[in-house]
């Protein structure tokens, strides 16, 4: 009975707040319709279904036209040198939007169709997601740090009809070619018998060459003599150019509630990558409420959310969520440390940004400069985390210098498949534990299985899962629902199942202890790597640490460390010492680490998830990689491997 009146209650919350969205018409059916339980047939999560709208009217037309919000700037935009800047109103985007609408409607993109996203952090690949979601084009941004071969990838997974890049970007002082390796990759799949008909090239960088057809493109500001260009007349369009003409009238195209929004890859531990199916409403409905709530969002707020419009976390909370809410954001194109480690701070206090989001890995490396290059930052309000867990020294560093003790941290679970916060305090309602995510947000409810899947209650360790939907779950895995069925469904019949180990303590705060095969098993006790980190990393001079197993023949695992040391410090003989201690004090004699390795850099994804995988293979010193494509810098592996532990200790 309990259960049935929380639900009712809980549908009565998303109803009133699918009250405040436009509906072209409503909803006929449950408002949210689901099988979760394998053995009962197919799973499905079904939001409103009937109900059809657009998630552009309601991000751009509705509060340019209803709220009056048309001259309020939606994007502060800072490139990657200082000193590169625009702002965007609400009603020049909606403009911008329509526009770019009618040239993908001029190209023959209809409702359905796939397009692929593979542009720089500025703001047309807002225009460009957004015009398709405008005339109910399936999106699949693909980060612009990925590789021709991950792109290629993608395109033919999802099928893309079209594809739009840019020429290229610069990240710090590195020039990044994007056309070069878009044709790379559309070549790829030409090879591969799927060619894609069109590619459109925003000049960001480079100036239209005299006999170039798109010489209409506007000149660069910054001189880029290595950029190249290549321009294939058969299939490339330029952007501008498509521009001139095009009417900044654009009627939405209304969509059900259960068609597809957008596809975003991510990288599967095994197999190719997984194409998470995002659809219309739920997912609208689940940004825009979790950003208003755990960012406490007001009205005069200027938001920054570091991360890369490539990432879930861009699309929902730099586009959907934001937007939705009439936000004013900051997207910044370029790099904390460039040109010099102030530089987000110097940005937080030229906006006035109140509400700062960023991830656990960019903390950790601002905190190995201290707290001298962190600039004026009075303006801030509430700073979030998300990607994983934070350590608790990052989480003290984030608190005390950056936040001066006054900014609440909303620590944020959740994943691609989730499209939105799971767990997460709400800012100051929640009492927070440096490290913790809290609590599950309005409508989640997690629950802890041990390995047999039976609930635990009470202070427990095991595997995350959820018990019934939210609005935002992912609905499919693009073209391979089996796939999606047997990825989270299969494991726990009934649940849908994270991958994440999570520890309850006590007082009910839930704890993520990191990826379930993130657990390591010594002498048969099961070690979260996390917790092993985490007491590495309080030592004074360790800035970061990995830890993984390595097969030993008595303990069945053994626990070989990576630490990256603070700039100056060395690995020492005592400092081993000293490390080994801190680790047995804080867990237990059973986590002593085994093998402790200086790694000047930690391999890691590019977006700053580090690749465990690639680590267990230097601890056992298996040279084969397997795909490596995800992979920032492939540099640091060479290192690793060459400064491997040998001796058995
Ligand atoms: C957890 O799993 C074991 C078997 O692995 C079982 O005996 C135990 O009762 C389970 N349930 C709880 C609530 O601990
Ligand atoms: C679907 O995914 C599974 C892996 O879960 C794979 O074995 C199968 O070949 C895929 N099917 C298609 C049609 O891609
Ligand atoms: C841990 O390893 C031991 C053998 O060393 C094995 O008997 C036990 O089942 C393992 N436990 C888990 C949970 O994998």
């Amino acid at each position: 009975y309990l259960i049935i009146c929380t639900i009712i209650h809980l549908f009565s919350f998303w109803g009133d707040v699918a009250k405040d969205f436009f509906w072209k018409t409503r909803h006929s059916g449950r408002f949210l319709d689901y099988n979760f339980d394998v053995t009962k047939g197919r799973i499905f999560i079904k939001c409103m279904e009937g109900a059809t709208t657009n998630i552009c009217y309601n991000l751009l037309d509705r509060n340019v036209h209803d709220r009056k919000l048309g001259d309020k700037v939606a994007f502060f935009w800072s490139g990657n040198d200082p000193g590169d800047e625009l702002t965007v109103t609400y009603r020049e985007l909606l403009q911008r939007v329509c526009q770019f609408s009618n040239v993908l409607k001029s190209q023959g993109v209809k409702k359905g169709d796939r397009v692929s996203i593979y542009m720089p952090m500025v703001v047309e690949l807002v225009v460009a997601m957004l015009a398709c979601v405008r005339i109910g084009a399936v999106h699949s941004i693909v980060f612009a740090g990925f590789s021709a071969e991950s792109l290629c990838e993608r395109i033919m997974d999802s099928q893309c009809s079209l594809v739009i890049t840019a020429d290229g970007f610069y990240r710090g002082d590195k020039l990044i070619n994007l056309k070069l390796l878009a044709d790379e990759a559309l070549q790829k799949c030409r090879e591969k018998g799927f060619p894609v008909e069109k590619c459109i090239m925003l000049r960001h960088l480079s100036k239209a060459a005299e006999d170039d057809l798109s010489s209409q493109c506007p000149p660069a500001k910054r001189s880029c003599p290595d950029l190249q260009v290549p321009w294939n007349p058969d299939v490339d369009l330029c952007w501008h150019a498509l521009l001139r003409g095009a009417s900044d009238v654009c009627e939405p195209e209304w969509v059900e509630s259960e068609d597809p929004l957008f596809i975003l890859y991510t990288s599967g531990s095994t197999g190719k990558p997984k194409g998470v199916l995002h659809s219309v409403s739920g997912y609208m409905l689940y940004t825009a409420t979790t950003f208003k709530l755990v960012f406490d969002h007001q009205p005069d707020d200027v938001y920054w959310c570091t991360a890369d419009i490539g990432w879930i976390t861009g699309h929902s909370y730099i586009t959907y969520g934001p937007l939705a809410n009439g936000a004013t954001s900051v997207l910044f194109e370029g790099l904390p440390t460039f040109p010099d480690v102030s530089r987000m701070w110097q940005i937080v206090d030229k906006y006035r940004v109140s509400k700062f989001y960023t991830a656990p890995t960019a903390i950790r490396l601002l905190m190995k400069y201290g707290s001298e290059p962190v600039y004026k930052r009075n303006s801030l309000k509430v700073l979030g985390t998300v990607g994983e867990p934070i350590n608790p020294e990052a989480w003290q560093w984030y608190y005390t210098v950056v936040g001066e003790k006054r900014c609440p941290i909303v620590d944020t679970f959740w994943q691609t498949e989730t499209g939105g916060h799971m767990l997460t305090p709400l800012p100051a309602a929640t009492p927070m534990k440096p490290g913790s995510a809290t609590f599950p947000f309005f409508g989640v409810v997690p629950a802890i299985l041990n390995e047999s899947g039976e609930e635990l209650e009470g202070p427990s360790e095991g595997y995350l899962v959820f018990k019934q939907p939210w609005p935002g779950v992912m609905r499919s895995v693009y073209g391979n629902h089996s796939r999606f069925e047997s990825t989270y469904f299969k494991k726990f019949p009934g649940y849908y199942v994270t991958a994440d180990g999570c520890r309850r303590d006590k007082d009910g705060y839930y704890w993520i202890t990191g990826r379930i095969d993130d657990m390591l098993n010594v002498s048969g006790h099961l070690l979260s790597t996390a917790e092993i980190e985490s007491a590495l990393v309080e030592h004074a001079a360790v800035v970061e640490a990995a830890v993984v197993g390595r097969p030993h023949p008595v303990k069945g695992e053994s626990l070989y460390c990576f630490v990256t040391l603070t700039e100056g410090a060395t690995l020492s003989g005592p400092l081993e010492a000293e490390l080994r201690k801190q680790v047995r004090e804080k867990i237990g004699a059973i986590a002593t680490p085994d093998y402790i390795q200086n790694a000047p850099g930690l391999p890691k994804t590019r977006s700053g998830k580090i690749m465990r995988r690639v680590l267990r293979k230097i601890a056992c010193d298996e040279r084969d990689l397997g795909d490596i494509s995800t992979l920032a810098d492939s540099s640091v592996v060479e290192q690793l491997f060459r400064d491997r532990c040998l001796t058995t200790p």
